[in-house]
């Protein structure tokens, strides 16, 4: 899950390459790259880490002609080296790539006996080499990468320059997305629509399989069988303007703040101002037909489908499944006829979800996603989709998105439970209203930026940290947890409270703190008992509640939160927001690079 750009114009490529990469960084961010036709010649400039370094370098030894790709790099095979960052390539072809070559081993062998020398490990050079070895051999270079794609298996996406050949790059897309972007004198090839959204709102999406032979005025399109193909040149919504952090610390951190704005934004897509019950787009499928709904996402997302799952079965009584993506399609499992698969995710774009969607549809079951990215492939493949209305969240770890999810569930088991008469009107209107009310209430968590910087003061001393909760908030607790890990590197797991005895209490000693996230509602009384337990073995509980579960857990509670009141309903929207900022603050009181965590990228588009 790599980053692609390729620009070919009449301007200079290098700093478009460059500005492009800084919109695809979250991506991954090991390393970077860019390579460019200098008078015929393929130059290029690569460093190792963040985008910046490679900014240095061009400072140092900048790059000239009109026609370049760049990459930057989430590493899968071979280290985060400068060595080892993108382009790869020979004199004769230059390549950059997102995915994975499976047959890499056995086609290097074949080309090491056929004379080509390999100067990295990587899979991508694979590529080039085959590309130089079809060159060798008097191909022309637009043949001579047909040929290639034909030898590969995996998934990727691919663009290439030529020496020689400053009016032509060549991309190719399977299994990893790739669009091509329609300038005036220019033509781009991207990752995503928000790569080229500075330089063209023309984008056409490529298909699995494609390729495509651009130059500077026009691109042609062919498929796996080399037959000539049209597709569409859309236009694009998003903008180019620049993604800043306007006057916060961290992007983490805005996008923290704009939790009521992202809540309300997306209400308001759902609830009809008039009546106040529930409006959704219409949908290709009646719920109250629907005999079961199967979900799957990945990590933040999966932990917003498992609160789904809670909503569906509690309230519209629908038989509900959920499993993570990279799990799911492997079980194999048969999906009854009509059934709803349920995909969630920010981007849009995450490999094992879109596997998974694509496995559904398979199954023949109605495929709805919940997407942030409205023209990402799994909003592409869908055949129904709802937009969360979070904006771009460029933090590698989900915040405003997460929410938004869950936000977008609750309407939509909403919607399902009237259409199967499991909720009256009023009881709509109460829990449409408990919704309406949650962007006030998360301003006011917002506000406690000052309880949570002595608890987080606390967290940063621990080596481990447990999180509970029970009901719709179970995985509230498995989502504050990942969050400290992914941004603090501290070691922390979300178990579900009543789970607690079956093991995890042997961990309880004074060093382990406790997080409950323990609303008022039907399972108070069993979370409280829980809790409990782990304060008798000499626990450290801090306590997440709303006033009145706060004055019950007094006794208890080493550390106490108290949140405003809220339904039981949404009780798990707004205490996400909590755990998140918690696990922010400790990222910053460690220094951590909140933003762009280790080993971590914001789109994972490989298996
Ligand atoms: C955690 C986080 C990840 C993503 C996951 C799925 O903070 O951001 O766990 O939720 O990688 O990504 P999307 O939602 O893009 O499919």
């Amino acid at each position: 899950m790599c980053g692609i750009i390729g620009v070919i114009g009449t301007r200079p490529a290098a700093p478009r390459l460059l500005e492009a990469l800084g919109r695809l960084e979250y991506r991954g961010y090991d390393s970077a790259g860019i390579a460019t036709l200098v008078n015929g010649r393929i130059e290029r400039r690569r460093a190792e880490g963040k985008l910046g370094n490679l900014s240095a370098v061009l400072e140092r030894m900048p790059l000239s002609g009109t026609t370049g790709i760049g990459h930057t790099r989430w590493a899968t095979h071979g280290a985060p080296t400068e060595g080892n960052a993108h382009p790869h390539g020979t004199a004769r072809v230059s390549v950059v790539h997102n995915g994975i070559i499976e047959n890499h081993a056995e086609l290097r062998a074949e080309l090491e006996a056929a004379g080509q020398e390999f100067s990295t490990e990587t899979d991508t050079e694979t590529v080039a080499q085959l590309i130089d070895l079809n060159l060798r051999h008097g191909m022309d270079p637009v043949d001579a990468a047909s040929a290639a794609f034909r030898r590969l298996e995996g998934a990727y996406a691919l663009a290439m320059v030529f020496a020689g050949h400053a009016d032509l790059i060549v991309g190719a897309q399977h299994g990893a997305p790739l669009a091509v972007g329609f300038g005036e004198d220019e033509m781009f090839v991207g990752s995503d629509a928000l790569a080229l959204a500075p330089f063209t709102r023309r984008i056409a999406y490529m298909r699995d399989g494609d390729w495509t032979v651009i130059n500077r005025s026009s691109a042609r399109f062919l498929d796996a069988k080399g037959n000539h193909v049209a597709r569409d040149v859309k236009l694009t919504k998003l903008t180019g303007a620049a993604i800043g952090k306007g006057n916060f610390r961290h992007f983490m951190e805005k996008e923290l703040h704009e939790h009521p704005v992202v809540i309300g934004d997306t209400l308001r897509r759902m609830v009809d101002p008039s009546t106040r019950g529930i409006a959704l787009p219409e949908l290709p499928f009646d719920f109250a037909r629907i005999p079961r709904i199967t979900i799957s996402a990945c990590g933040s997302a999966f932990y917003a489908g498992l609160t789904g799952r809670w909503w569906f079965e509690a309230i519209a009584r629908i038989p509900t499944d959920g499993d993570v993506a990279s799990e799911f399609r492997y079980r194999t499992p048969p999906l009854p006829d009509g059934g709803l698969g349920l995909l969630v995710s920010q981007s849009g774009e995450t490999a094992d979800t879109l596997a998974a969607l694509r496995y559904m549809r398979e199954q023949g079951q109605h495929v709805l996603s919940i997407v942030n990215v409205p023209e990402s492939s799994m909003a592409r493949e869908s055949e129904a989709v709802l937009e969360t209305m979070a904006g771009p969240e460029i933090g590698v770890a989900s915040t405003k998105a997460f929410t938004a999810q869950l936000v977008v569930l609750a309407c939509l088991a909403l919607a399902a439970a009237r259409a199967r008469g499991t909720i009256g009107a009023a009881e709509e209107a109460a829990l449409t209203g408990a919704l309406l009310e949650v962007p006030g209430r998360a301003a006011d968590v917002l506000e406690k930026d000052e309880a949570l910087q002595a608890i987080a003061a606390r967290l940063v001393q621990a080596r481990d940290v447990l999180y509970l909760g029970r009901g719709n908030c179970f995985p509230i607790a498995l989502e504050g947890a990942l969050k400290l890990k992914e941004i603090s590197y501290i070691h922390a797991e979300g178990y579900a409270a009543g789970e607690m005895k079956h093991g995890p209490i042997a961990l309880i000693d004074p060093t382990v703190p406790v997080i409950a996230v323990a609303p008022s509602g039907p399972l108070f009384e069993k979370t409280a008992s829980n809790l409990q337990e782990a304060a008798a073995r000499g626990g450290q509980v801090i306590v997440f509640s709303d006033a009145a579960g706060a004055a019950k857990l007094k006794g208890i509670a080493t550390e106490t939160v108290v949140l405003p009141d809220v339904d039981p309903f949404v009780a798990p929207i707004l205490y996400a927001v909590p755990m998140q900022l918690l696990a922010y603050l400790v990222a910053v009181l460690k220094g951590t690079d909140v933003d762009q965590p280790r080993n971590l990228a914001k789109s994972v588009t490989v298996e």
